[in-house]
């Protein structure tokens, strides 16, 4: 139970739920039935939990639509709690409103879109087959370590022309900022980040380069180049949201394949239904928590937010919200419309979301090409993490 006076005089008792949106489940159990228990519990859109210091999260697909759009009223100024910690760190595109976002969004979508990627395009089928085939003959793999954390790293590194044998240096950093293990400070993560990209940006300052890095750093936004610091912001930015989104990504999906043979069967022999498999799967397995300041008081789905209060957005109840996906832990390869946020919602919808889609659709292809059958490996149970971004460790597969 909550003590009354740690609840603010503005928050009706029957808002209260407490659960920390980093660790919907402190033990390591499974991180999306464990946001489920939210929508068993109450069918409340905006609920308020006293854990990092107090603030409200968005419950229902309706309150998180649009909260993650209406930025007239939740600023993405800050996206991370306690507020504290998150106001301290400016990452544009990602913390800047409208207007001002625009022209800084305008460049990263420059690097991420079909036209940028028709390069990697071309390599992701023979990479992932090169990679699956290092391991097909032992019958069985460590998914996470032996292909999830390579794949998609292997070709974010291409996108930024950077070399891959940094990207185990790159990727512990990015894994601080989003899923903090308490080894390192969100500070030193970033910190760490930054002293490897500094002599990066300059090298590429003036350079025709086409990769994404050279594409931030020649930027213009209202006709100047990027300053030092905001191509820094937005380098790190990328960085971050390139090396461990996808990756967890591909573990959710072959975790929950190596344990639904049916599914496996069905795909495997139709790869057309494979699109709208990658759809559900994101729609079920939803990896993002973001979060919104208020901009001034405002009465929102029934209670009076004050100005400065946090908003956060857990995308999983989105794509699990029984009132618009009906029983939403099935994944379920008919399912007309999945409805979700896997990748957010409004101006600062994902950019990297076309690749996403595309890394995972080589995977399957390639994959079922060469192992149409799998399982969890037995006895070797995995640990999920929350976080930032959520993930879920060691997914061992045997064929
Ligand atoms: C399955 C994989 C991914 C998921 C689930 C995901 C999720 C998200 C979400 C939910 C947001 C919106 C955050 C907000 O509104 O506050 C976002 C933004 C962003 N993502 Fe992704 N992402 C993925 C892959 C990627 C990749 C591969 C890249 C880069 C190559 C990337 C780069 C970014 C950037 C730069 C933004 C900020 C956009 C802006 O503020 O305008 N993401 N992502």
């Amino acid at each position: 139970m909550i003590a009354e006076t740690v609840r603010p005089t503005n928050v009706p008792a029957d808002r209260v739920y407490d659960i920390d949106i980093y660790a919907p489940s402190p033990e390591g159990r499974d991180y999306h039935e464990a946001w489920s228990r939210v929508h068993a519990a109450t069918d409340k859109g905006l609920l308020w939990t006293p854990r990092n210091d107090g603030h409200w999260f968005a419950a229902r697909a309706g309150t998180i639509t649009t909260i993650l759009s209406d930025y007239e009223h939740f600023s993405s100024r800050v996206l991370f709690v306690p507020r504290a910690a998150g106001e301290a760190h400016d990452l544009a595109p990602t913390t800047l409103d409208p207007p001002r976002h625009r022209p800084f969004r305008t460049i990263v979508n420059s690097g991420l879109g079909p036209k940028a990627l028709a390069r990697v395009d071309a390599m992701l089928p023979s990479l992932s087959g090169a990679l699956i085939d290092e391991f097909l003959a032992d019958g069985g793999c460590n998914f996470t370590r032996q292909y999830a954390e390579l794949f998609p790293i292997r070709i974010f590194m291409t996108i930024v022309d950077l070399p891959v044998a940094d990207a185990p240096t790159l990727k512990a950093f990015a894994d601080q900022t989003t899923r903090p293990d308490g080894t390192m400070s969100y500070e030193d993560a970033l910190r760490g980040i930054n002293a490897y990209l500094e002599p990066v940006i300059e090298a590429r300052r003036g350079g025709d380069g086409e990769d994404l890095l050279s594409k931030i750093v020649n930027g213009q936004v209202n006709g100047e180049i990027l300053d030092n610091e905001k191509a820094m912001e937005m380098c790190t930015q990328v960085l971050i949201g390139g090396l461990d989104t996808v990756v967890n990504m591909l573990s959710f999906m072959m975790l929950f394949l190596g344990t639904h043979e049916e599914h496996q069967r069905e795909l495997a022999q139709d790869r057309s239904r494979i699109p709208l498999f990658i759809n559900e799967l994101f729609r079920r397995f939803s990896i993002a928590t973001t979060g919104r300041m208020v901009v001034e008081d405002y009465s929102f789905d029934g209670v009076d937010l004050k100005a400065g209060e946090m908003v956060m957005v857990p995308t999983a109840l989105h794509g699990l919200d029984p009132q618009v996906n009906p029983d939403p832990l099935r994944v379920d390869l008919e399912r007309k419309a999945a409805r979700h946020s896997v990748f957010g919602s409004g101006n600062h919808t994902c950019p990297g979301s076309h690749l996403a889609r595309l890394e995972l659709r080589a995977t399957l292809d390639q994959w079922f090409d060469r192992i149409p059958a799998f399982r969890l490996a037995p006895g070797q149970p995995v640990r999920y993490a929350g976080g930032i971004v959520a993930g879920v460790s060691d997914v061992s597969l045997t064929w």
